[in-house]
């Protein structure tokens, strides 16, 4: 596992004793170990359960919670409501599918980005809106949207970004040590 492991498949098949009906936790397993659904495994699936790989798919798509390609280094999700569509949202969109080689619901080509439209999220006053990791980004148009995923991508991954606070935190708490062990030396 991940892409071309017959063996790891049979495994998670057996953990449920073969029995087809628990294709969604099979798949399940499949995702929580490669971190989305190669299509290696999808077929090696299809191939030891005896389910149709068409099957397989249908249950891939229908759930929200399943991806067919590797999520990348930071989710955009670019508001494409009503209104933020009337301030340009199109516009944006295009420029970032240009610009990192996406398409909607793809992972860029270099793993930085994994790309949605999404409908309106309650922040139209912001309009138009773009939600990159969970954070709002509102009046962007297209260079400014570009520029910002650029800085964001320079910064690494989202789990790294996520980490920097903790380490600053560290060193806030050593620098309060350090003064406190000054003004002890002082008395
Ligand atoms: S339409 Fe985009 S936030 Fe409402």
């Amino acid at each position: 596992m991940c892409e071309n492991s017959t063996s790891a498949v049979a495994t998670i098949i057996d953990r449920y004793a073969g029995d087809a009906d628990m294709l969604i936790p099979m798949m399940q397993d499949v995702q929580s170990e490669c971190g989305y659904l190669p299509q290696t495994e999808l077929k090696e699936l299809s191939g030891l359960l005896g389910v149709p790989l068409s099957q397989i798919y249908s249950v891939a798509t229908f759930y929200s919670s399943f991806r067919l390609m590797p999520k990348g280094d930071h989710t955009i999700q670019l508001c494409m409501g009503t209104v933020c569509y009337l301030k340009g949202a199109d516009k944006i969109s295009e420029a970032i599918q240009k610009e990192f080689d996406l398409v909607p619901g793809s992972t860029s080509p270099d793993g930085k980005f994994t790309y949605s439209p999404i409908n309106c999220v309650g922040a139209c006053a912001l309009a138009p809106v773009m939600v990159v990791d969970g954070e709002y980004h509102g009046g962007l148009e297209p260079g400014s949207a570009v520029k910002l995923l650029h800085k964001i991508a320079e910064a690494g991954p989202a789990d790294q970004a996520e980490k920097k606070p903790a380490a600053k935190k560290k060193t806030a708490k050593k620098k309060a040590a350090k003064k406190k062990a000054a003004g002890s030396k002082k008395k």
